[in-house]
């Protein structure tokens, strides 16, 4: 996904304003994804210390079957709408079942970015011509909402990759709540959960030994220096990465490395960073089976099924509307 596109200019420069006049400093995680930040996790997903990706992988390759035939177990047919194209590998691995089934469906990935959504279409369109995709470029929530209104076929939505831990716990039900109000009670929502564990294995998947990670974190300084016409000298920020196990949350900041002063001229504006002050990057909250109870049923959700990876070191959470909100 491609930020500028996501969010326009100018809002970008809003957000790292309010994010770097604020104290503490942040910035926000959602403007990694320009074209190399996208290359960088193209690279942290391959990491032997990333097992996020691997783990969800491995959950749709061996439960393929069982996962798919409770999307619709009465057979109605569907629309799997992704939300967040991504790079669509791990979706590829459902739709290559569900093709090989009676089932019938419609793929929809819905994204924000005309790029992301365009390049997955090809993917897919290329692999598999057989297949009936509805792309739609646009906002998640008005997308779904429309799909309310003009379809009644029943819905699968997917929010894949763990990208529910990029928000807060909080932001979590505000997230759900609205999807919440854009579903029927048919339609299924299947989310990834990366779990609590060794908080060793969860440290070192966020502070990699290459510095992939890092990479990834000091690139939105660059970007800021490109876009922003900023002058961040990238070699005075070090990357840190912890995890907080009673909070079940990684969290990832830059260091300041020395007393300094940034100036951004589309601001107009400089800013002050004392010698090892943080600026927080990001959340990556992890979940346990009570959290993720919680969070369905302050979401006005159920779990139906949870499908575990062998190590359970994750899970995807099928869950269906309740009837009490
Ligand atoms: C996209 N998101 C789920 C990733 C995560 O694990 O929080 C982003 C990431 N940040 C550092 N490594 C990966």
């Amino acid at each position: 996904m491609n930020e500028s596109t996501r969010t326009g200019q100018s809002g970008f420069a809003r957000d790292v304003d309010k994010g770097l006049s604020s104290d503490p400093k942040f910035l926000s995680s959602k403007y990694f994804y320009d074209e190399e930040g996208s290359r960088l996790f193209q690279e942290i997903m391959k990491l032997p210390e990333y097992y996020l990706t691997r783990s969800e992988m491995e959950i749709f390759t061996d439960q393929a079957e069982e996962i798919c035939s409770a999307f619709s177990p009465d057979g109605q047919p569907f629309d799997l709408i992704e939300l967040g194209a991504g790079d669509g590998q791990k979706t590829a691995v459902l739709v290559e079942h569900l093709l090989g089934t009676d089932s019938s469906f419609r793929f929809v990935p819905i994204d924000i970015s005309s790029d992301s959504i365009e390049t997955l279409t090809d993917k897919f369109r290329s692999r598999f011509p057989e297949l009936e995709i509805r792309p739609e470029v646009g906002d998640y929530f008005r997308t779904l909402e429309t799909f309310k209104r003009s379809s009644p076929r029943r819905k699968v939505i997917l929010f894949l990759g763990s990208n529910v831990g990029n928000f807060t716990e909080e932001n979590a039900v505000g997230f759900f709540r609205h999807l919440r109000d854009v579903v029927n009670p048919e339609d299924r929502l299947l989310v990834g959960f990366d779990l609590h564990k060794n908080p060793a294995t969860i440290l070192n998947a966020y502070d990699d030994s290459l510095g992939v990670t890092a990479k990834f974190n000091l690139n939105l300084l660059t970007r800021i220096n490109r876009e922003l016409d900023a002058d961040f000298d990238i070699a005075e920020f070090n990357h840190y990465a912890g995890y907080h196990p009673l909070e079940r949350a990684a969290r990832s900041f830059l260091i300041s490395l020395r007393d300094q002063t940034v100036t951004i001229g589309a601001l107009g504006k400089k800013f002050e960073f004392r010698k090892w002050e943080p600026v927080f990057m990001e959340i990556s909250q992890k979940y346990d089976l009570a959290m993720i109870e919680g969070l369905a049923q302050k979401s006005g959700f159920e779990i139906v099924e949870n499908f575990f990876d062998s190590n359970r070191f994750y899970l995807d959470s099928l869950w269906r509307p309740s009837d009490t909100r």
